[in-house]
Order: C-alpha cells, then sequence, then structure tokens
C-alpha cells in the first residue's frame, strides 16, 4: 500500500510511542545511517556505530563553517543529540533544535536537561514543522538537517523556509538519501517497504537542487556521500536482528544506482 497519509501516520507511531531512537538499528540516541570515513570490513561495536552517527553530524557541520557569532537552526533534530554536539564541538553563539513528533522533543529535552539548565539561551529545544518554521524571518546564520528531510513531504516549501528565516550570507546544509534517477523510483519502491508505504518520501536529487534555486538560494553544491554511508550502514545491520529484511536492500539499491546519499550546501545571497 502506498499513500501520504498513511505515510505520516506511521511516521509519527516511529517517532512517537515507537521510539525509533531504541531499535538496535540506530545508538546514541541518534537516528541516522551513519558516516565511515574509511570503512573496513569486521565487527562494529556499539561505541563505533555511534560514532558513525556523530560523524555525520560532524561532516554536515564543518561544511556550515560555523563561528562563535552564528546562532544555528537543526531542522529535524530527533532527540537532539547532534544538536548538542553542534553546541559543544562547533561553539556556535546559540543553536535551536526543531522537531515535528513532541515526544521526540520531550526525549530530547530529557537526554539533554543539563545542557539546556546550564546554557538555556544557547541550547533552545522547539516542536514544529519543517514546511511552516515557527520563527520569525532572518533570524538564523545557519541551518542544517541531518536524515530528516526525506520525511519533509514538500522540499519546495522547506527550501522556501529555509531560505525566510536565514539571514543574507546564512547558509544551508542538508544529508539524507535521493535518488539520482527520477525514473527510479518505482523499482525503488519494490525494493524499500519504507518508500513504497510513503514513510520515506524520495525524491531525485536534481528536483532539490531546483527547489533551493528557485527559493532564492546561490551556489548549490551537490556532494555525494554514498561510499561513506551505505557499505558500513549495511554491515551494521547485518549484525542486528535486522539482517534479513528492509535493512539489506538499501545497499542494493545504492548498487543498482537508484538511491544515494547526498550532502546539499547553499548559500543565501
Ligand atoms: C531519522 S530521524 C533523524 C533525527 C536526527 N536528525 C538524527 O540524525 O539523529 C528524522 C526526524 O525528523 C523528524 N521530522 C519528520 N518530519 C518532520 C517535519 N516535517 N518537520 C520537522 N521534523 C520532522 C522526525 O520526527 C524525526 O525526529
Amino acid at each position: 500500500m502506498s499513500g501520504d497519509s498513511s505515510g505520516a501516520m506511521r511516521r509519527a507511531a516511529m517517532y512517537g510511542v515507537n521510539d525509533l531512537s531504541s531499535m538496535a538499528i540506530f545508538s546514541g540516541n541518534f537516528i541516522n545511517f551513519g558516516y565511515w570515513q574509511h570503512f573496513t570490513p569486521g565487527l562494529i561495536s556499539i561505541d563505533d556505530r555511534t560514532e558513525s552517527q556523530a560523524n555525520l553530524y560532524r561532516t554536515v557541520l564543518r561544511r556550515l563553517e560555523i563561528d562563535s557569532t552564528d546562532v544555528a537552526l537543526e531542522v529535524g533534530c530527533g532527540i537532539a543529540v547532534g544538536t548538542a554536539l553542534a553546541l559543544q564541538e562547533f561553539n556556535p553563539r546559540a543553536v535551536y533544535g526543531l522537531d515535528l513528533s513532541q515526544d521526540q522533543i520531550d526525549r530530547a529535552t530529557r537526554i539533554n536537561a543539563d545542557l539546556a539548565a546550564h546554557q538555556p539561551d544557547r541550547f533552545v529545544l522547539q516542536q514544529g514543522s519543517a514546511l511552516e518554521l515557527p520563527y520569525a524571518g532572518e533570524k538564523f546564520d545557519k541551518c542544517y538537517s541531518v536524515e530528516a528531510a526525506q520525511h519533509f513531504e514538500d522540499l519546495a516549501t522547506f527550501a522556501s523556509e529555509a531560505h525566510r528565516v536565514l539571514r543574507p550570507a546564512g547558509r544551508l546544509a542538508v544529508t539524507t538519501f535521493f535518488t539520482p534517477d527520477p525514473s527510479a523510483i518505482d523499482e525503488l519502491r519494490q525494493l524499500i517497504e519504507t518508500i513504497d508505504s510513503g514513510v520515506d518520501v524520495i525524491l531525485a536529487i536534481g528536483s532539490f537542487r531546483d527547489d533551493l534555486l528557485e527559493a532564492g538560494f546561490v551556489d548549490v553544491r551537490v556532494e555525494n556521500l554514498g561510499e561513506h554511508v551505505w557499505r558500513g550502514f549495511d554491515a551494521w545491520i547485518g549484525q542486528t536482528e535486522f539482517r534479513d529484511g528492509w535493512g539489506r536492500n538499501w545497499l542494493e539499491a545504492y548498487h543498482r544506482g537508484l538511491i544515494d546519499y547526498y550532502l546539499i550546501t547553499a548559500d543565501k545571497k
């Protein structure tokens, strides 16, 4: 079965009562596929797996060239361990974490309670949608999103919202999976159930690039992270209870040229 409303309902449950972060495919309160700079086959420990997810954040945050005067926004922050990492390792003036799921924001608030208590002006969490960012215009210097945009459903609206809340000379960085080929969607649906059901809304990378340009961004750069993501993620999944199902089809889809993992950066004039 496919369809937007069933996808949205499943997402709400996944990030709500079902707490996807507690499943063995993720760890350390992160919920992303991970980044392996030099993947070598072998047993992956839980610490290694957690580090791979933190490294996906570090890869994105480096592209933002954050400085100590910047106010940054993370869209789709999940449990906000990546938002905390941004504050602690990249030292912006402040970082805001936004997520559609109130359950995720509640978890994020609990898990990052010390940081929020000690630096309440520098670490701010809020429920809200990527498609209607709950901020006045030109509030942020940097905006980023890690493995959440595959759920946003309307990337043209997200692009224009990100452009609206960024200050002039601000920068956006988004990482997640897209297809390189719009005609691959049907084949992807057959391989990956969460795409077929609409939990993951896969668009062509070229169409997101066009959305960013249309929104007014300049210097849109598309970087391919596939070699650093898919093999490590597949090896990890092979160690978990998900070894025979959904999780293993991503690497096959990548090898067949149907999907890839991208980091897109774009500047506001
Ligand atoms: C795969 S998780 C990634 C979480 C986090 N970025 C990480 O890497 O650990 C995707 C997150 O996006 C959030 N999300 C989905 N749709 C959203 C939307 N329209 N606006 C804001 N957040 C959204 C979900 O609630 C979920 O917490």
